[in-house]
């Protein structure tokens, strides 16, 4: 069965189930809609114009799945968590063996894991597929990080890279291992997009707060950095919300914002399952924390007065050229540090995941697509250094070439008591990783001296006690 001849539904017509459905239409392909709220999948096919042929209602899932001739192929766009259970489970009994569940959403790949035993044991195909690129993606091309069986994958390959984004031709979609594999990576894909974001947020901190730029002034400079080594979506993302204007006020928009982020989950996951696996996600958990702390708006404001040094705010003197090299170091190590978690991923699951067709997959259609990310697929294609990116020829030269305008601005933030958090712990894993020898020969020694834990001496094999009592 080929997705080309499977009838297609999907169940969650909402901001990218609309856009995913008339990209699968503007494919070529018949697709049913079921959405809870009925009025978006009238609107959907009302604005469809010539598409909206390809496209049917149905009024109940059960209705959806017989308008479908079987084998049928039913898309989830739901929320994670609850709703993607309550749509597998009204789907189960109405299905019937031949059909397939993909599950499109931002899924913990633990419950993809559950679902893909569950769907499979009643005779159905499941695929987990991250779909990064938000609505814009998921109508033009997304990228999409797939899990399933390979026989399943392949069923579904040529639509699936008929609707993906394309890179100089080549479909930003891959079969990256069984089950869960692809919600996975597409988590790791959305920690390294918080840090990506948070130290883009630390740089604009710096402009604001300790060179006192008004947004439009720091607009032109991103505009500016985005033609350069941090060529990427989320700059130009920058660049166009730090010129926008208020409509109700006149204000540059960003000014009217309350400084509180939201989060849904993917990067408290990607953190969660590095620490589980004994791996730093220090820049990525930075950013989720940088999250949290902005949601206790009540405390910083009570905290200003009490907790701020008397007197004027500090001057920042750093250079706009060490900020530029701050966000490309930090770029590269996050990375770096998204790769390593799938690397301990890949080890514990028997994933085999390819580090260069993930990088690859990434290069278009996502939300961290970047200039950056062709090089890291030619340093994965190459034979890299105990497999780091950062032992690369390409990378370590951008590293050094750049961690002075780092180690500068993280100086710079500090003396000024702007936070900079994920550049902070970016700097702060540079230095560790950087050095033969640090320092946890003397936590060895503590935990032997209370816990005789014993260790292991430079000069000879074996467990070794100190001579403390
Ligand atoms: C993407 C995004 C997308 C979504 C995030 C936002 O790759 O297209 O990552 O999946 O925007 O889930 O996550 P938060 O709400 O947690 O910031």
């Amino acid at each position: 069965m080929k997705m080309a001849q499977a009838s297609m539904g999907l169940i969650g017509v909402g901001t990218m189930g609309s856009a995913l459905a008339l990209n699968i239409a503007e494919n070529g392909h018949d697709i049913t809609l079921w959405n809870l709220d009925p009025s978006t999948v009238d609107a959907l096919i009302n604005d469809a114009g010539e598409l909206a042929s390809k496209l049917t209602k149905s009024d109940s899932i059960e209705d959806l799945v017989a308008k479908m001739a079987p084998p049928r192929a039913i898309i989830l766009l739901v929320p994670a968590g609850k709703p993607v259970d309550m749509s597998i489970d009204a789907l189960l009994p109405l299905l019937s063996p031949g059909d397939t569940i993909i599950d499109g959403g931002n899924s913990d790949f633990r419950e993809t894991q559950a679902r893909t035993a569950k769907v499979e044991a009643a005779g159905l195909a499941y695929l987990g597929v991250g779909v990064s690129g938000g609505a814009e993606g998921a109508r033009h091309g997304p990228s999409m990080m797939a899990g399933g069986t390979a026989k399943t994958y392949a069923d579904f390959e040529p639509v699936l890279q008929a609707i993906a984004a394309k890179f100089e031709g080549d479909p930003c979609v891959a079969h990256l291992g069984p089950d869960g594999a692809g919600h996975f990576v597409k988590t790791v894909h959305n920690g390294i997009e918080y840090a990506d974001m948070q130290m883009i947020a630390e740089a604009y901190g710096i402009f604001r707060d300790g060179k006192g730029l008004a947004a439009s002034e720091i607009a032109p400079i991103f505009r500016r950095w985005n033609e350069g080594a941090l060529d990427s979506y989320m700059i130009g993302v920058t660049a166009d919300v730090l010129s926008a204007t208020d409509p109700k006020t006149g204000s540059a928009m960003i000014d009217m914002i309350v400084d509180k982020a939201g989060q849904k989950g993917t990067g408290r996951w990607t953190v969660i399952e590095a620490i589980r696996m004994g791996q730093s996600a220090s820049i990525i958990e930075a950013a989720v924390g940088a999250r949290v702390l902005s949601s206790e708006k009540e405390t910083r404001v009570a905290a200003e007065p009490l907790l701020s040094p008397a007197g004027e705010d500090p001057v920042v003197v750093i250079d706009e050229q060490d900020i530029e090299s701050a966000l490309i170091t930090g770029r590269v190590l996050a990375y770096a540090q998204g790769f390593r978690i799938l690397l301990a991923a890949s080890d514990e699951f028997e994933w085999s995941l390819d580090y260069a067709r993930i990088a690859e997959i990434w290069r278009a259609g996502c939300i961290i697509r970047s200039s950056m990310l062709d090089d890291i697929a030619s340093a994965f294609r190459s034979d890299l250094p105990h497999g780091r990116l950062i032992l690369s020829d390409h990378f370590s030269k951008i590293l050094t070439d750049n961690v002075g305008g780092l180690r500068r601005v993280v100086a710079g933030a500090a003396l000024a008591g702007i936070p900079v958090p994920s550049l902070s712990a970016a700097l702060a894993w540079f230095d560790t990783i950087r050095k033969a020898r640090g320092f946890t020969d003397l936590t060895q020694a503590q935990r032997d001296y209370f816990g005789a834990h014993s260790f292991k001496r430079t000069d000879e094999e074996g467990n070794h006690h100190g001579p403390w009592h």
